[in-house]
């Protein structure tokens, strides 16, 4: 919508005189936080019907949320089954699973949900946003453990769940998904209950089958249910895959199937891995260094033997450290620092700032039916620049638990979407340490809220070189944008990869900090600045990206840009 041919742009626009500098700096690395905000909370909506287990926010401005069908009955009852057959004695349907929507699209905007179809049970599966935008979501429990399920996003409220012919090689429950940076579009599936195996989606030929990974067998721990489930898998900018699970990682070459390095075994007891559940970012990448560096960081999870300990009632305290390791060039060492408290089943999302947020979970147990107390309420916000030891601060505190079976993600307007909740085995709203919770949320981190928009860059608009809003790899687009006060140094431009949210996982996260080549003021005050674009599919797979232009560390909203082989 704000993307228009530059061309006709240049047309209407006449540039003048003041040749500014771009400084290209995320503000937030040299300058005191301009907002001593704690950031806030909005009740959106109070019922959405349907536990929000996984999210994803889709270009056009939607989220797909959904949860299980085993979980029966959920807290939004359909007139009509999925076949068409109409829905109607609740008495009698009372316990019918195919007459509850499990999966709804919830439109920003409007502040409004509608109910989808999925055909077959998505209990724990995984997901990746291909090029084009289509979500690819695959496996799950039972039915579904082996379906490939697409979600073409509309404006419409017209689009719906669709489910691929082909199948998985393997049944995957609790695995993850990445999008690879390969031409063909391809996702690499990693991992689940008992298979110790990665297989891509789709296959190359009919021939291909899965193959067997035995770093997944090596961290299993069979007797604390796993702690190597929903592994944690991140591109460095080198092409090849961070894995990590339970605690230990490695590079790890999908070409040729061979492991290239195997890191040093995190730090501390315990595990990071489902259900001894952490979390894990990459640090935003930077164009000063081409984009080279890769700095992994995983906080939280389980005390060793929480899993044992919960099955008896017992809720050891979490691990409250964090570990960072840069996973490129040669020197590869945890280095650990502590948040402010213990912390499991959390969500860690980067944010446009460069700053870490850290959300939802417990303070004690691990993932899994009711094993876990304590929930954390308070986020973290961790500044990845500043000394160790002054990096967190601790952000104002919400009043809903988001224990198992909760998710967060970043929306294009700055502020974070907080849903689901519920470690009951059905939706359960009585009578249980922590009830089916179907209120969503948004938490507005700091500057992005209405306090800050007299600083923040305001009516962005993009301009390629084409008639949309695609880029290719080292191309370079236009940035034009207002400012209500002087243009300073902090100047920064970021474009950050929607990510899939299931289980504290952020399936495919990843921020860069773009490189703006110049900056013009035009007759009328407008702002225009050249920027260019990631240089290679393995530093931003193909896909939409959310970009956001800085201003002394002040977020505008951000808007769509699609990188893209040429
Ligand atoms: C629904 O299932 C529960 C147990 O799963 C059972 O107790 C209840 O009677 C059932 N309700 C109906 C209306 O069939
Ligand atoms: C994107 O690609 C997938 C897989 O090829 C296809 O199923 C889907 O329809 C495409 N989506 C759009 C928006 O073209
Ligand atoms: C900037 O955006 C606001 C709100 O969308 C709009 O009212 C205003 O007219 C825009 N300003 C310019 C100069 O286009």
């Amino acid at each position: 919508m704000d993307t228009k041919n530059l061309n006709s742009h240049f047309k209407v626009l006449a540039i003048t005189h003041l040749l500014l500098h771009c400084a290209n700096a995320v503000s937030t690395a040299t300058k005191p936080d301009p907002d001593r905000g704690k950031g806030e909370w909005q009740l959106l909506l109070k019922n959405t019907g349907v536990v929000a287990m996984h999210m994803a926010v889709t270009h056009r401005n939607t989220v797909v949320m959904f949860d299980q069908m085993g979980s029966g009955r959920s807290g939004y009852r359909l007139r009509k089954r999925h076949d068409g057959t109409r829905c109607r004695n609740v008495r009698k349907d009372f316990n019918d699973s195919s007459c509850y929507a499990h999966s709804i699209e919830y439109d920003v905007l409007r502040n409004s949900i509608r109910p989808l179809n999925i055909e077959t049970d998505t209990w724990c599966s995984s997901g990746s946003m291909l090029s084009n935008g289509t979500l690819i979501q695959t496996g799950g429990f039972g039915s579904g453990s082996r379906r490939i399920r697409y979600f073409k996003p509309c404006q419409n409220h017209h689009c719906d769940w669709r489910e691929g012919r082909k199948l998985l090689s393997n049944e995957r429950w609790y695995a993850s998904s990445l999008k690879l940076p390969d031409k063909d579009d391809r996702v690499i599936v990693v991992g689940g209950r008992d298979v110790f195996t990665y297989e891509f989606v789709p296959k190359r030929s009919p021939s291909e089958k899965s193959f067997i990974l035995p770093f997944l067998r090596k961290t299993y721990d069979r007797n604390e249910g796993g702690n190597n489930l929903y592994p944690i898998v991140h591109l460095s900018s080198d092409g090849h895959l961070f894995m990590f699970a339970n605690r230990d990682s490695i590079l790890f070459n999908y070409k040729r199937n061979r492991v290239v390095k195997k890191f040093p075994r995190i730090p501390g007891k315990g595990s990071r891995s489902y259900p001894s559940t952490g979390s894990s970012v990459i640090l935003p990448l930077h164009y000063n260094d081409g984009f080279r560096k890769v700095e992994v960081m995983i906080c939280g999870g389980s005390a060793a033997g929480a899993f044992s300990a919960a099955k008896q009632g017992r809720f050891l305290k979490g691990s409250r450290t964090c570990g960072r390791m840069v996973i490129t060039g040669n020197n590869h060492k945890w280095k650990m620092e502590n948040m402010p408290g213990p912390r499991l089943m959390h969500d860690m999302i980067t944010l446009p700032t460069g700053h870490v947020l850290i959300i939802n979970g417990a303070k004690n147990g691990c993932g899994g039916w009711n094993y876990a107390s304590n929930p954390s309420l308070q986020p973290y916000l961790y500044n990845p620049k500043k000394m160790i030891g002054r990096r967190f601060t601790i952000l104002k505190s919400t009043k809903i638990a988001r224990m198992y079976h909760s998710s967060a993600v970043l929306l294009p307007d700055g502020r974070v979407l907080v849903g689901g909740s519920n470690p009951n085995n059905k939706y359960t709203f009585k009578n249980v340490p922590h009830p089916t919770e179907l209120r969503l949320q948004a938490f507005v981190p700091p500057h992005v809220g209405k306090e800050s928009n007299g600083r923040r860059p305001q009516n962005v608009s993009i301009y390629t070189s084409g008639n949309d809003e695609i880029v290719g790899y080292g191309g370079r687009f236009h940035v034009k944008f207002l400012l209500k006060t002087k243009l300073s140094k902090m100047l920064a431009f970021t474009a950050y990869a929607s990510p899939f949210n299931t289980h504290s996982i952020s399936m495919n996260q990843r921020m860069l900090v773009l490189r703006c080549k110049n900056i013009k003021r035009t007759k009328d005050g407008w702002l225009n600045a050249l920027v260019e674009a990631p240089p290679s599919p393995k530093v931003a797979p193909s896909g939409y990206y959310m970009l956001t232009v800085l201003h002394n560390g002040i977020p505008s909203r951000s808007h769509w840009i699609k990188f893209t082989h040429t």
